[in-house]
C-alpha cells in the first residue's frame, strides 16, 4: 500500500493552519511541502517560517521537496524548519553524492528529485546515499498539470535498480496523480504519492486521502 503525502501547494494558504489540520486528521501519511525560489523553478511559494508555522500542527512526517537553486546551502535550515524527509533536486546540485550526506548527518532522510527528463540511471550511483527517490511527473513549479505518461517505465527502471543494489530507497510519485493513475503507480512499484490539486481541489479531501488510501 503506497504511502499518501499531499501536497499543501494546493491549499488555500489564507487558511494554511486548517489545511494542515485536515491533513493531521486525515488518512495522509505524510505532509508534502513544496519549496519553489524562482529561480530553479519559475514559481515561488513558501519558505522554512511557514514549515516551521505549521509544524507544531502535526507530528507526521514533513517531507520537503526543495525545487531551489544551491540547495545544499539551506540543509540545516530546512532541518531546524522542521524538515524530516529533504528531496533536492539532481538538476540543482554540482555535488549531490556530498549533499545527500549531508543530509543524512544533519538527522533527516535523503531525497533527490528528478525532473521528468532526467533517467533514473543518473542516480546509479547515490542509490546507497538516498532514501527517497521523487520522480517527478510534470514539470516542476506548478500544481494541477497533466501526469506525463513515460513515469511508468521509469518507476519500473528506477525499482529494478533499487532491486539490484539491495538499498531501502522509497519511490515517490509527484505531479499529476490521482485515482486514474495511482493504482497503476502502484502496481509499477511507487512507494509514496504525493497528490496536490486532486485532494485539495475535490469537494471532500479527507475523503479523497481515504480513497488514494485504500487503492
Ligand atoms: C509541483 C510540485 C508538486 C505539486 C503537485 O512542482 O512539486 O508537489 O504540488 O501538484 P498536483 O498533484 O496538482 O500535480
Ligand atoms: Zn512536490
Amino acid at each position: 500500500m503506497p504511502l499518501i503525502a499531499p501536497s499543501l501547494l494546493s491549499a488555500d494558504f489564507s487558511e494554511l493552519g486548517k489545511a494542515a489540520a485536515l491533513l493531521h486528521r486525515s488518512e495522509a501519511d505524510w505532509f508534502h511541502l513544496d519549496v519553489m525560489d524562482g529561480r530553479f523553478v519559475p514559481n515561488i511559494t513558501f519558505g522554512m517560517p511557514v514549515i516551521k508555522a505549521i509544524r507544531p500542527l502535526s507530528d507526521k512526517p514533513f517531507d520537503v521537496h526543495l525545487m531551489i537553486a544551491e540547495p545544499e546551502r539551506y540543509i540545516e535550515d530546512f532541518k531546524k524548519a522542521g524538515a524530516d524527509i529533504l528531496s533536492i533536486h539532481l538538476e540543482a546540485s554540482t555535488h549531490l553524492h556530498r549533499s545527500l550526506q549531508a543530509i543524512r548527518q544533519c538527522g533527516m532522510k535523503s531525497g533527490v528529485a528528478l525532473n521528468p527528463h532526467s533517467p533514473v540511471e543518473s542516480i546509479e550511483h547515490v542509490l546507497a546515499e538516498t532514501d527517497l527517490v521523487c520522480l517527478m511527473s510534470v514539470n516542476p513549479g506548478f500544481g494541477g498539470q497533466k501526469f506525463i505518461e513515460s513515469t511508468y517505465e521509469k518507476v519500473r527502471r528506477l525499482k529494478a535498480m533499487i532491486h539490484a543494489q539491495g538499498t531501502n530507497t522509497l519511490i515517490e510519485i509527484d505531479g499529476g496523480v490521482s485515482d486514474a493513475n495511482a493504482e497503476l503507480l502502484k502496481d509499477a512499484g511507487a512507494d509514496v504519492l504525493v497528490a496536490g490539486s486532486y485532494v485539495f481541489g475535490s469537494a471532500d479531501p479527507e475523503k479523497t486521502i481515504a480513497g488514494l488510501k485504500a487503492i
